[in-house]
């Protein structure tokens, strides 16, 4: 059986990627923050403690006996890794990046060009095979920082403000669509050396979006526009107090399409991910189980 190394195993991804990979793999959990998650469940599970991915050594120590890995942190550890791998000797066959489509955006942006670096340094640098999948907004668990929230607040407030005109695009995806893309990915000659966008099979406008969350609920949204000028004013104002929920930055990416083309994933991966309408119902049956949402 071979062996996966699962960096990041404790975030959201990368602890239901142990959980879908562990009857099928050998599973080596990195993680630098031991009581995080409970493993106890998964008894043929390694945990391995790494204290940050960063310290190349305690890296590549734990990467020992490794076939493949799975990088469900952030891309930009990419030099640290190829460092480890090097270091540990481990015959690595296959390693899976997760990206992010936020690199395509035209806002100025520090942390996508930190990403387009660490993709290019991946190309340029690995020498044995790689897949990059990149999600859009990942959304369908209660703790997904994104539509968990939107739901929460629809489901609390009669009228919803919305920035702009609610017309810009946005395709987020599922957990388990890119959970299982992993799956799909490893040791898939098909996918070397490739760079893949993962997002939900529709794309949808803000406006669209906010009223399926509505409908998830048995309610219909009441929306208020506001002029977007006025929004970046009135964060801008805000921010100096420390008193803004959002960032002025978050505003201009509100206003920016962020649907992708999911032409090369369906067709190297052979299945259509969920659209919003269906991926939205496991995020409420979610936020049900945990008594964060009547
Ligand atoms: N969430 C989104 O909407 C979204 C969209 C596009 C792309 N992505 C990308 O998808 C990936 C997974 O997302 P997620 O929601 O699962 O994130 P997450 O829950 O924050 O998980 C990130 C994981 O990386 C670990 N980690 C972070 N910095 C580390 C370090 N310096 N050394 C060792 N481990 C470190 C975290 O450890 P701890 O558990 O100890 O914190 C955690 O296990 C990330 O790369 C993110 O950039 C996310």
């Amino acid at each position: 059986m071979n062996t996966i190394a699962v960096i990041g195993a404790t975030g959201e991804v990368g602890f239901r990627l142990v959980q879908a990979l562990h009857s099928s793999y050998r599973i080596v959990a990195i993680v630098r923050n031991l009581g995080k998650r409970d493993f106890s469940c998964y008894p043929d599970v390694e945990v391995r403690y790494v204290a940050d991915i960063s310290k190349v050594e305690d890296l590549a120590l734990s990467l020992v006996g490794c076939d493949a890995i799975v990088n469900t942190g952030y891309i930009w550890f990419a030099e640290f890794i190829h460092k480890a791998v090097l270091e540990s000797q481990a015959q690595v066959r296959h390693i899976v990046f997760t990206g992010s489509t936020g690199i395509f955006t035209r806002l100025p942006s520090p942390s996508a060009d930190r990403k387009l670096r660490a993709e290019a340094f991946i190309q340029e640098h690995y020498r044995f095979p790689w897949t990059i999948i990149r999600p859009t907004m990942i959304y369908g668990h209660k703790d997904d920082r994104n539509i968990s929230r939107l739901v929460q607040a629809v489901a609390r407030y009669p009228l919803m403000p919305l920035i702009g005109s609610g017309s810009n695009l946005i395709q987020p995806v599922l957990i388990h669509d890119l959970v299982k893309a992993y799956g799909t990915a490893l040791f898939n000659a098909r996918c070397y050396n490739k760079s893949y966008n993962i997002g939900g099979s529709k794309a949808y406008s803000n406006r669209e979006l906010i009223a399926c969350a509505a409908a998830s609920l048995g309610r219909r949204a009441r929306l208020v526009p506001l002029p977007a000028a006025l929004v970046r004013c009135g964060v801008a104002l805000l921010s100096v107090i420390g008193l803004s929920p959002i960032s002025r930055e978050q505003v201009q990416r509100f206003q920016e399409d962020k649907h992708i083309d999911l032409k090369a994933f369906i067709t190297d991966f052979n299945y259509v991910p969920h659209d919003f309408e269906h991926g939205i119902e496991y995020l409420v049956h979610d936020l049900k189980a945990h008594g964060q949402l009547r």
